[in-house]
């Protein structure tokens, strides 16, 4: 396979996952004369690693890198992810495109170690991961070279479909998992499942009640409520508490795992939506993301109690910018440097707990407690007069009047 005679082209790592495609692609390149590092990311998907570096080396790469990447994910991506409680375009959590910066960032270390030239991987030319991964490369490693095969007209044209990669893979000893033909795309990681293509592409369908795994349906999930107690300190979750059951969690990476079991059997974090792609196309995608609806709901809250109200203002439209440079794949650059720098500094004092309680699919917060809150119950309270004379508020409005009264004046001029 390809390791003898025509002159080696150089060393490429690959984005290697074990399943079809990438499989392929190893065999591929080496045919093409690179001689191929395979490189796995673990960011908490469903995978048999061993099962993958063997295949990998089986399969003729040179070497095979797994590399445990959950922790960095966790306190790197998913943290600042939860202090900025970002939604792109309001809904979608960013499971994603959260994980590629730290992937990208994972295989751009072991491409310098290999002196590699070259990197590959398996996203196709439609979507927005080849963007993600190549614009981390790019970042991290300038000068690096790009080998995304499913943008290659020798390669793309060559394998049309799901048939010619099966058959290229009989023909060149690439052992066939047992996976069912793909009825959907999916992408998985300890932030969440994505689902998208084969049967979600048609917008008005419902997608099959088997398709989600992560989540129990609202319907089927436990009758009775599960309470939680989740402390934050500067605007990160320190502590989980199931009231309940009085468990406790506080590494990051097992909070984080135990709220998506939690999340998940009370049917929490199922959304359908559709979104607007980078590259300019609208795409349907099906997601479940238990722990990261729980936190971000509970971050929400405890922001609200803790921060200034025109410090929030400016955070929030910090949150919208800092979502769309998640999804578009900018995480090392100057601008989202920048927005992760006063994200991070407008959460200094977001510490305290949130009560919640998880039933049938939905978060519903109980109350908050902070030592450093910013609500005043003697201020704010019915009962009491507190440091506040009920007279300001007579000049307070007049002067919000004004503007008013001359808007108005200046409509009924229009008029006459
Ligand atoms: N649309 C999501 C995003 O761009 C998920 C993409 C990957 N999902 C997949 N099922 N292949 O972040």
């Amino acid at each position: 396979m390809g390791d003898s005679g025509d002159s080696c082209k150089g060393t490429v790592v690959l984005a290697y996952s074990g399943g079809l495609d990438t499989s392929c692609i190893l065999v591929w390149l080496k045919q093409q004369n690179y001689d191929v590092v395979g490189f796995l990311a673990n960011v908490g998907q469903d995978c048999d690693f061993v099962d993958a570096e063997k295949k990998a080396l089986l399969l003729g790469a040179k070497k095979m890198y797994v590399v445990d990447c959950r922790n960095e994910f966790v306190t790197n991506h998913i943290w600042p992810g939860v202090q900025a409680s970002a939604k792109y375009e309001n809904r979608y959590l960013l499971g994603t495109a959260l994980a590629r910066p730290c992937i990208a960032r994972n295989m751009v270390e072991i491409a310098k170690k290999e002196n590699a030239q070259f990197i590959s991987h398996g996203a196709t030319g439609k979507g927005n991961d080849q963007i993600r991964f190549e614009l981390g490369c790019y970042a991290l490693l300038p000068g690096v070279k790009i080998l995304a095969p499913w943008r290659l007209p020798e390669f793309y044209l060559r394998f049309k479909g799901r048939k010619d990669l099966i058959e290229y893979a009989e023909q060149n000893q690439i052992p066939l998992s047992r996976s069912k033909s793909k009825l959907w795309s999916i992408d998985d990681n300890l932030m969440h499942i994505s689902y998208e293509s084969g049967m979600l592409e048609n917008p008005a369908t419902e997608a099959e009640s088997d398709m989600w795994q992560m989540t129990a349906a609202a319907e089927k999930a436990p009758d009775t409520p599960v309470k939680l107690a989740i402390t934050f300190d500067k605007g990160v979750p320190t502590k989980v508490v199931n009231v309940t059951e009085n468990i406790v969690k506080t590494d990051p990476l097992e909070l984080y795992m135990y709220l998506n079991k939690v999340g998940g059997a009370h049917g929490v974090g199922r959304i359908d939506i559709v979104e607007n792609r980078f590259i300019g196309m609208k795409s349907r995608g099906c997601y479940e993301t238990p722990a990261g609806t729980i936190l971000w709901e509970a971050h929400d809250d405890i922001e609200i109690f803790t921060m200034d109200k025109e410090l929030l203002k400016i955070k929030q439209g910090l949150a919208v910018q800092f979502s769309h440079q998640v999804y578009n794949g900018m995480w090392y650059s100057p601008e989202c440097e920048f927005t992760r720098f006063c994200i991070d500094k407008s959460q200094e004092n977001v510490k305290g707990t949130v009560y919640l309680k998880l039933y049938k699919g939905s978060v519903y917060v109980l109350g908050r407690e902070s030592p450093i809150s910013l609500y005043n119950e003697e201020l704010v309270s019915m009962d009491v007069q507190g440091d506040y004379d009920p007279i300001d508020a007579g000049g307070f409005i007049k002067c919000n009047a004004l503007r008013l009264q001359e808007h108005s004046r200046i409509k009924r001029k229009h008029k006459d």
